[in-house]
């Protein structure tokens, strides 16, 4: 008997299939996703217990109803966190089911103030704001431990050399810890708009009521320390006007994200190409076929490719929802929700998939070495290197070794006799040692002479780790400090007793 499987394929495979991965691959096919206001619940208590303890501070409310109040939401929060508490939907949203439970445990002299000085359009943005600013908060951590675990990966390949490519065409020769910098350099870009995002959602709207404030002398102050925002968003109109924007800031910021992550999963498709075979994903990372016994497929890297192309509907819908819309709320608005809740959930992990594919990569340093002292990749080297010695130009040169290319074709390398029998047809009467012309076949020399700032010599890419590295601290630090404030501010919403 063979052990018990979940899929019907891999036991052809060395290793038990991660079980992250084969959900992330499997996706929709067999889960089904909470509602959005499912998702707002936690929010939709903190944006309440803010705003019901700032009535109370303002003298609106007595501290008797406040205590039913926080006692209500505490008890609504419980069952939430119990996974007990299922919306109704006759209730229409997240926002009225939250009032009648307290309402009906507590009276409608206790729940039915909550709504003082308040609409739900000034509340779903709000609750919106908090659930937003956290998502920036997750992607960008996730962001930040995929990219710990490729500087890891690059500080141990600054010698491995390989080919660089330009239209799927050996190029030339540059190492593999230079290729996977370039992932983190486009990760540090995106990890700065994610701050960026989080800072533009990090205000607050609360207090804008259906748009046009209220009589009522709410503080609106009071309420963006309970929620720990940074600053009011002053203007009431704009608060709800604005509710497009967020989601679609964010929305943009998963589409750098995840085109990225599809450029790094198409590389990692062909590099692992059984016919290209300079990398090999784990046993652990791929999937199989219900129909070929010996398939290692890489299913995590099309599904982040096709992810990325759903998030960018997602943004030019979303883009759309409020344009030209009338200022004022508008329901157009409701489907922000589930636009921007879909991005989320489909490609947060992402990331995190990738990170485990890195982890336990398999690297084909030979093949790779191999691979880059073939098809001429030195060329431009050569070129460079006759006309710094010789004092000619580089298009001299170039066409020196263009002749030189064609009559190695034998070698398959530059050979020492086709270089000279090329100077000497174009009327050169230069003579170029054979040492020199082996040394520049060999492509860890030829890797060592690029050094300025940037390029692949393994001395420049630990300076460019190092920065790198600098880099990810001063954001890592960013999603700490953040953590903290809001967790600060969250504790003492919750702590809050009235007199
Ligand atoms: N569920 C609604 C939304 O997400 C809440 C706001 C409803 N406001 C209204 N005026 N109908 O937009």
């Amino acid at each position: 008997m063979t052990s018990k499987k979940k899929q019907v394929w891999g036991s052809h495979l060395s290793q038990t299939p991660a079980e992250q991965n084969v959900m992330f691959c499997a996706g929709r096919d067999v889960k089904s996703l909470p509602m959005a206001d499912e998702v707002l619940l936690p929010y939709d208590i903190w944006t309440n217990r803010a705003h019901s303890i700032m009535l109370y501070q303002q003298k609106i409310i007595s501290g008797d109803i406040l205590c039913s109040i926080l006692k209500g939401l505490g008890e609504l929060e419980e069952l939430v966190q119990q996974g007990k508490f299922v919306l109704n939907p006759e209730k229409e949203d997240v926002h009225i089911n939250v009032e009648s439970f307290v309402t009906e445990k507590y009276g409608v002299a206790v729940g039915g103030t909550m709504h003082t000085g308040r609409s739900r359009n000034d509340q779903v943005a709000c609750d919106m704001r908090l659930y937003l600013r956290e998502a920036c908060l997750i992607l960008e951590k996730r962001l930040l431990e995929f990219a710990a675990c490729l500087l890891e990966h690059a500080r141990q390949h600054t010698q491995t050399v390989m080919p660089g490519f330009t239209h799927y065409q050996p190029g030339m020769i540059t190492s593999w810890s230079h290729w996977i910098c370039s992932y983190v350099q486009g990760i540090c870009r995106d990890l700065e708009r994610v701050e960026m995002t989080f800072q533009q959602i990090n205000r607050n709207p609360l207090g804008a009521a259906a748009a046009f404030g209220t009589s009522w002398n709410i503080d609106r102050q009071k309420t963006t320390q309970l929620m720990g925002f940074d600053r009011v968003e002053t203007n009431t109109l704009d608060c709800i006007v604005s509710r497009w924007e967020n989601e679609t800031q964010l929305a943009q910021v998963y589409a750098f994200v995840m085109n990225h992550l599809s450029v790094i999963s198409q590389d990692l498709i062909f590099l692992s190409l059984p016919y290209v075979g300079m990398i090999q994903i784990d046993e652990k990372m791929v999937t199989g076929s219900s129909i070929m016994p010996q398939k290692k497929n890489p299913d995590f890297a099309e599904v982040i490719k096709s992810k990325a192309s759903f998030v960018h509907g997602g943004l030019m819908g979303l883009l759309g929802i409020q344009k030209g819309g009338l200022s004022g709320y508008n329901r157009d608005t409701q489907l922000t929700k589930y636009m921007i809740m879909d991005i989320i959930r489909e490609c947060e992990l992402a990331p995190a998939i990738l990170k485990s594919v890195f982890e336990t990569l398999h690297v084909h340093i030979k093949v790779m070495k191999q691979r880059s002292q073939e098809g001429f990749m030195n060329a431009v080297d050569v070129a460079d290197y006759l006309a710094r010695t010789l004092h000619l130009s580089f298009r001299e040169c170039y066409n020196l070794l263009a002749l030189t290319v064609k009559y190695s074709q034998q070698e398959g390398k530059i050979s020492h006799t086709a270089l000279q029998k090329a100077l000497r047809e174009s009327g050169y009467e230069f003579d170029i040692l054979p040492d020199i012309v082996a040394s520049l076949n060999d492509s860890r020399f030829v890797l060592n002479q690029r050094m300025h700032q940037g390029a692949p010599a393994p001395e420049t890419i630990l300076a460019q780790i190092e920065e790198l590295s600098a880099g990810l601290s001063t954001h890592t630090e960013f999603v700490k400090t953040a953590t903290q404030q809001l967790k600060q501010a969250h504790d003492a919403c919750c702590a809050f007793q009235p007199e």
